[in-house]
């Protein structure tokens, strides 16, 4: 029960350090396929606005309190939601939220990793010139050719999740801080060099103009409930929210860390790393003449495309998916941390070996995982139903959506709740320095519109 055999808890050995792997879990698979789309899709740079808005007021709380909650725990995600309950005279059975994060983590990470070797599998690809000349049915036949082989996918997803297990077994500071020192800075040099060669050699207007033109019509178009359902379920997500992540990173924190900036800082670099992909993306898919879309296949599909036609091909190609690599990887850590957090407290197991443990699992999940692409492809979980249409759905998606879907909403609406109504609130007003005024303010977004706004995410999610 306790962590009496670990001397002390870790600690980050900086803030900029902790910083950076904040920002990289917060940039992910989801920020650089996702987002770009959503929001040249939905209104452009009117979009980004409804989208700060929305992450104001649901991302940055529960963002704050995840951190709050595993400062103040210095221990395990589960372990930091009882020491929150009991100090606050409520029940310990509020731990529940942190084995449910720890659950989801699990689960996700099972998938992600997967992905995360799709990644990896074509950066190599795209390195031995694999794409040039490819028409659209070319680069979609590799890519199926890719789910139909399950040795293919294994041998990747077993790299990725060795990696991950790597630097996670290193520790918090010379490992997650270490890696993400190295991987968020090439992240943004990478960035930063394709998107510079698109505004010298492609038509960097149109995708600029895609991005950011301000356009209300589009949303109406869209439908503004949507639009905005979609920027307030982005917003929580993004963030690596409801998973346990934020808690356990917080726990490696000190006293001294202001939250609300740092958690604005961390928001302000995911926005612009979210944007600039779009600038890696669109002005290379118009280019080519390619239509962007807002699925898996615009990178793994639509891009190789381009790739294989453009000069330079090979090295924008290669780049741009060690840049998806390495924003896959600073997630992938971070899934994978309160899951070995919580092992190292509870077994008196080394930090290695909890480590292999739990990347081990994780990894026996996603071999289940990518076999529903081909062995297990007619093996369905569950079956949902969306607008009349029954899909079923295979192991992947199962972990996908019982995870994303239900307990990452379920778990970050818990969040809210206890910081809100069952926390001393003077305390926590101290621990954040906070006026009068941005605290009425925040009350009224933690004890209301931020839990309102998850439960509208969750339905629309599950029923939309
Ligand atoms: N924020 C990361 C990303 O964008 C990781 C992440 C958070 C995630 N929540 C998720 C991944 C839910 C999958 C599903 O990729």
């Amino acid at each position: 029960m306790s962590a009496s055999h670990k001397s002390s808890h870790s600690q980050w050995s900086s803030k900029i350090g902790f910083l950076m792997a904040a920002v990289g879990s917060a940039v992910g698979l989801g920020s650089i396929w996702k987002f770009p789309y959503m929001t040249g899709d939905s209104g452009g740079s009117a979009f980004v606005i409804v989208f700060i808005i929305s992450i104001a007021l649901i991302g940055f709380p529960v963002l704050v309190t995840e951190w709050l909650i595993g400062r103040r725990g210095q221990s395990n995600p589960a372990a930091s939601f009882r020491k929150a309950a009991i100090a606050n005279n409520t029940s310990p059975a509020w731990s529940i939220l942190g084995y449910s994060g720890i659950l989801a983590a699990f689960m996700i990470l099972s998938f992600y990793s997967v992905i995360g070797g799709w990644s990896l599998n074509y950066t190599a690809k795209a390195g031995m010139n694999a794409f040039a000349g490819l028409n659209g049915d070319a680069t979609g036949a590799i890519f199926t050719d890719m789910l139909a082989s399950p040795m293919e996918m294994t041998i990747w997803h077993t790299i990725f999740m060795g990696l991950t297990a790597f630097i996670i077994a290193n520790g918090v500071s010379s490992g997650i801080e270490k890696a993400s020192k190295i991987l968020m800075p090439a992240l943004a040099i990478i960035l930063l060099f394709i998107v510079g060669y698109n505004a010298v050699n492609m038509e960097f207007a149109k995708g600029v103009a895609f991005l950011f033109k301000f356009d209300l019509a589009r949303m109406q178009e869209v439908g503004v409930g949507k639009v905005l359902m979609a920027a307030l379920g982005h917003a929580f997500f993004c963030l690596s929210l409801g998973m346990a992540i934020m808690v356990s990173y917080g726990s490696y924190l000190k006293e001294d860390v202001d939250l609300l900036s740092t958690a604005r800082t961390v928001i302000i670099w995911d926005i612009i790393f979210s944007l600039a992909a779009g600038l890696a993306i669109f002005p290379i898919l118009f280019s080519n003449n390619l239509d962007p879309a807002a699925v898996p296949g615009l990178v793994f599909v639509t891009l190789p495309i381009a790739f294989g036609q453009m000069g330079f091909g090979v090295v924008v190609g290669t780049l741009f998916f060690l840049l998806l690599t390495f924003a896959a990887l600073t997630s992938s850590i971070s899934i994978l941390e309160p899951i070995v957090e919580f092992l190292e407290e509870r077994t008196p197991m080394s930090r290695k070996v909890c480590t292999i443990v739990g990347a081990l699992a994780t990894w026996a999940v996603g071999i289940l995982a990518l076999l529903s692409f081909n062995e297990l492809k007619d093996f369905a979980v569950f079956t949902i139903v969306k607008g009349g249409k029954e899909i079923p759905q295979g192991i992947f998606d199962a972990l996908d959506y019982i995870s994303s879907k239900i307990m990452l909403p379920i778990t970050g609406l818990g969040t809210i709740i206890l910081m809100g109504w069952f926390m001393n609130q003077q305390a926590i007003k101290d621990e954040l320095g906070m006026s009068d005024t941005a605290w009425s303010i925040w009350q009224i977004i933690v004890k209301f519109i931020a839990p309102i706004g998850i439960v509208a995410v969750f339905l629309t999610e599950l029923l939309g």
